[in-house]
């Protein structure tokens, strides 16, 4: 497992980290507890050192889970807080059910500490975070204060919208999460200015387009109830957007073997992104997705990302 240096912080963590909001059951519909506990095992066994979790993950459960599961291993947690109760798609709109003063954050944050284990906490994001939050500042003084106490080690923003990423950045943020995938980069790559000087590590999620990227879909899929994407996607629009694959079909060849490969080294090609935030759901998914990231750079030949950009205009995606 290949690792990048983990910000201002100092220390380098592993280029594919594992998130778990998949796992959880929320977002996707349910997972068997065996089976979170194997994919668990199976990414530190697969060096992966960097875990991104939220309080809302299974109400509070998958916290517990890796304070438990991963009690002693050498890794460090990414946990997000700012939310009453999980959203149904955890997408890019503030929900209404957000709590970001400082008093909400205080006993969400406690929480959190509980449920993790941990007298100190590695990194706390906000989750989703409206872009008036950030300017009001409270929110992001009230994490920064718990790093002066020697109470969280980093903080940062998990965000919906490159203005909310921007204001982060702004406010000296340690970690930003964002998603980033060849059918919705434009947030970052608007970004890439500030990121390149500013000491913000860079955590890239929903690389997949939540498994639309993998091109294993026909166009009849159908989602199960709760499963975010039977929201996201009506029948008519979810055709549509697996038409556009074909965009980025140019990317498959060589030692990239797939879409699913393409659009994974689409964002671990981009040197300003830390670590990119995986979701499987099953060990299976976890290791292919190990596999076809690849012994390292260059993850996808240039001369296949130099024309992109054209080739998603003309399939009418403005990323
Ligand atoms: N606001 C936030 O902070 C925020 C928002 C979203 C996500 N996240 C974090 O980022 C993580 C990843 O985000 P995401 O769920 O949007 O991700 P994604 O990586 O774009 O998609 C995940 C989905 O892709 C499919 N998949 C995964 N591995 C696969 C494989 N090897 N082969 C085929 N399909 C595969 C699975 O769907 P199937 O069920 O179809 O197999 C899975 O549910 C989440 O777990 C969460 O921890 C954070």
């Amino acid at each position: 497992m290949r690792t990048r240096p983990f910000g201002r912080l100092g220390h380098e963590v592993s280029e594919l980290a594992l998130g778990t909001w998949g796992l959880s059951g929320d977002g996707y519909g349910p997972v068997a507890e065996a089976e979170v506990d194997r994919v668990l095992d199976r990414a530190l066994e697969l060096g992966i050192t960097l875990f991104e979790t939220a309080d809302v993950y299974g109400r509070g459960a998958m916290e517990k889970k890796l304070g438990a599961r991963l009690a002693g291993a050498s890794v460090r947690i990414v946990t997000k807080i700012g939310t009453l109760r999980a959203e149904a798609s955890d997408g890019p709109e503030p929900a209404a059910d957000k709590r970001f003063d400082p008093a909400s954050l205080g006993r969400a944050f406690e929480a959190s500490r509980e449920r993790l284990g941990r007298d100190k906490l590695d990194v706390v994001l906000l989750h989703n975070p409206s872009e008036q939050v950030l300017r009001d500042r409270d929110a992001a003084y009230f994490l920064q204060q718990l790093v002066t106490e020697g109470k969280l080690e980093a903080w940062g923003v998990s965000a919906g919208s490159h203005d909310v990423a921007h204001r982060a950045i702004a406010l000296g943020a340690d970690v930003v999460e964002l998603a980033y995938n060849p059918f919705a980069s434009r947030d970052l790559h608007r970004l890439s200015d500030e990121l390149a000087v500013a000491p913000t590590a860079l955590l890239a999620r929903s690389v997949l387009a939540h498994g639309l990227l993998t091109g294993h879909w026909g166009p009849e899929r159908v989602f199960e109830e709760g499963d975010h994407r039977a929201l996201r996607w009506k029948p008519n629009e979810l055709r549509h957007r697996l038409r556009q694959l074909d965009a980025l079909r140019p990317l498959v060849g060589g030692e990239v073997l797939s879409l699913r490969a393409a659009a994974l080294r689409f964002a671990l090609a981009n040197a300003l992104v830390t670590s990119v935030v995986l979701g499987p759901r099953r060990v299976r998914q976890l290791d292919e997705l190990v596999r076809e990231a690849g012994p390292g750079p260059r993850y996808l030949p240039d001369t296949a990302l130099a024309d992109l950009s054209t080739r998603l205009k003309r399939y009418g995606i403005a990323p």
